[in-house]
């Protein structure tokens, strides 16, 4: 079957950037992106191509030289689902609030209800595709709804389905290059000639070998299993940094060590403040939710394992400032280097920097939160806690001010003064230049830099008077104080 029109519900990370890219790709195909939020589709349509509703390295260039020749974003969402032939289902499966399953399962209802939006309004033959990450057995659920729910309905419109699963690998920050450069494109299904159709599309840049066709659950169960995998081996390494700053190695150093092992590695094993984004917790803990339904506790504790090493190593990081800080951080000033969960994002998704942020404006301290993508507003919403707008005011002077509390900076340099210290939270780039020598007349000594991100050299740092820490470094500890402690 030769698709000609696509639809897909939901404009957000995923669905954006990818529809762009087939848009790109696939001149002769009509792409249409909808969503029920209208303020997020008229960002996506805005003149200015800075304000596209996400920040995506190369995706504003794209978005530019496809919308309005084959590819559109709308409100429209009944109109697109008519007149397409393929339908990708791209809307949010966060984990579920309350009810059966809270804090543990997904929460279907968005896709749900994508579900009765295809089955009302569908024509002719229609492929579903599932792109949003979901449990396993979910394209059951879907088909029931496409095609038990109402068959006089579907007599009618002359309506038939097939459902395949086809879970999007992009990482945020390499959206772009993830999609146009894929390890693997996977797609899952029962139907040979709905997978070709899905496949053809993809093979206009992916090279053959690299689409992989599987059963549909092993499709869907491989999505959660990659994630899961991933976030291993970032608690891992996290973990073990904790035993290096406890016994005077470094990380990086095991990290190269073990890394050069080519059944290990080298990717994913840099120490951090600890993972975040908005899927690996949430598809973990699918996971686990899954593995206790049917029957499998030890894989499920297994599992949890990682969610609960990072939630822990996170509060290590906000435990050790306060303690280097002499135990107290009233008061005083520190400077947060970082919002977003990870560099060339403006996602703050399960941010390791809102954990951080919020145990230590409980435990008193003034932060001053720079981050050149999140706006003050997200940070808000995150910390649900108002911006101090006195801080603001007094940025550049002595403040007398013992609260916790916070507010968005928008230069280092302007607020550096008389800070404690300053800590790392995200990668960003213009972090690595910082000029130390200027910095470190301004702050108040002792003053201390923490660098949960590995992204200083040392020399820069203690050449100028200043304290620093490093995630997993413990090779400036004193392993004999440490082991009588
Ligand atoms: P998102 O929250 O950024 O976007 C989802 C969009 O769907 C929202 O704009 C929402 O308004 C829209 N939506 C929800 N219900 C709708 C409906 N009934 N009709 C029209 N629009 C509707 O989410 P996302 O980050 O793009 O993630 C989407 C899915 O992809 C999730 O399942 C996620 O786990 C998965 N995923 C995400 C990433 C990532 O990096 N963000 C990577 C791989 C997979
Ligand atoms: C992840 C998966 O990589 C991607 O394949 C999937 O489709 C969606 O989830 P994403 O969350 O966007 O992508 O970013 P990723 O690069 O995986 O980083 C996740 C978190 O792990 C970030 O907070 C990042 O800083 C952290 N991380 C990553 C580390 O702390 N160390 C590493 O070595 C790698």
């Amino acid at each position: 079957m030769e698709i000609k029109n696509i639809c897909c519900i939901g404009a957000g990370y995923v669905g954006g950037p990818t529809m762009a890219i087939i848009s790109y790709k696939c001149p002769n195909i009509q792409v249409e992106v909808v969503d029920n939020n209208e303020d997020r589709v008229n960002q996506w349509n805005s003149e200015n191509f800075d304000n596209l509703p996400i920040y995506e390295p190369g995706l504003a260039k794209i978005v530019k030289k496809c919308r309005g020749k084959n590819l559109y974003f709308s409100t429209s969402v009944e109109n697109s689902i008519r007149k397409a032939d393929m339908i990708f289902i791209s809307v949010n499966t966060p984990t579920k609030k309350k009810g059966i399953g809270a804090g543990m399962a997904s929460d279907l209802k968005w896709v749900e209800a994508c579900a009765r939006l295809v089955a009302n309004y569908a024509e002719g033959h229609t492929i579903v595709v599932e792109k949003s990450t979901i449990p396993v057995r979910t394209a059951e659920v879907i088909k029931s709804i496409l095609e038990g729910s109402d068959h006089s309905t579907n007599k009618i419109k002359n309506s038939t389905y097939e459902v395949l699963s086809n879970p999007e690998f992009l990482a945020e920050g390499t959206a772009i290059n993830d999609l146009l450069y894929p390890d693997r494109v996977l797609i899952g299904g029962e139907n040979e000639k709905a997978i070709m159709s899905l496949s053809n599309i993809y093979s206009n840049w992916v090279p053959k070998e690299k689409i992989i066709h599987t059963n549909i659950w092993s499709s869907e169960l491989a999505k959660l299993t990659a994630n899961a995998f991933l976030a291993q081996r970032i608690s891992s390494i996290n973990s073990v940094g904790a035993l290096c700053e406890a016994t005077g190695a470094d990380v990086r150093e095991v990290a190269r060590a073990i890394g050069s092992d080519s059944r290990i590695g080298s990717k994913f094993l840099n120490a951090g403040p600890g993972f975040g984004g908005s899927c690996f917790k949430k598809d973990i803990l699918n996971l686990v939710y899954l593995s206790r339904y049917f029957g499998l506790p030890e894989v499920a504790d297994f599992w949890e394992g990682v969610v609960k090493l990072n939630s822990w190593h996170q509060h290590r990081i906000s435990k050790l400032v306060v303690q280097k800080l002499f135990g107290t951080v009233t008061g005083k000033k520190i400077l947060i280097l970082g919002f977003a969960f990870k560099a060339n994002t403006n996602d703050t998704r399960e941010s390791a920097s809102i954990k951080i942020c919020k145990d230590l404006i409980e435990e008193g301290a003034l932060l001053f939160i720079h981050d050149p993508k999140v706006s003050s507003k997200q940070i808000k919403a995150d910390l649900q806690i108002d911006e101090d707008i006195y801080l603001k005011s007094k940025s550049e002077s002595q403040i007398t001010h013992a609260e916790g509390g916070w507010c968005a900076i928008e230069t280092i340099t302007s607020s550096i003064d008389n800070a404690d210290a300053i800590v790392i939270l995200t990668e960003w780039k213009e972090y690595f230049d910082i000029d130390w020598e200027t910095i470190a007349t301004k702050m108040r000594r002792p003053a201390w830099i923490f660098d949960a991100r590995s992204v200083l050299k040392d020399e820069n740092i203690s050449n100028f008077g200043l304290n620093f820490w490093r995630v997993g470094d413990g090779s400036k500890n004193n392993i004999s104080n440490l082991l009588e402690n």
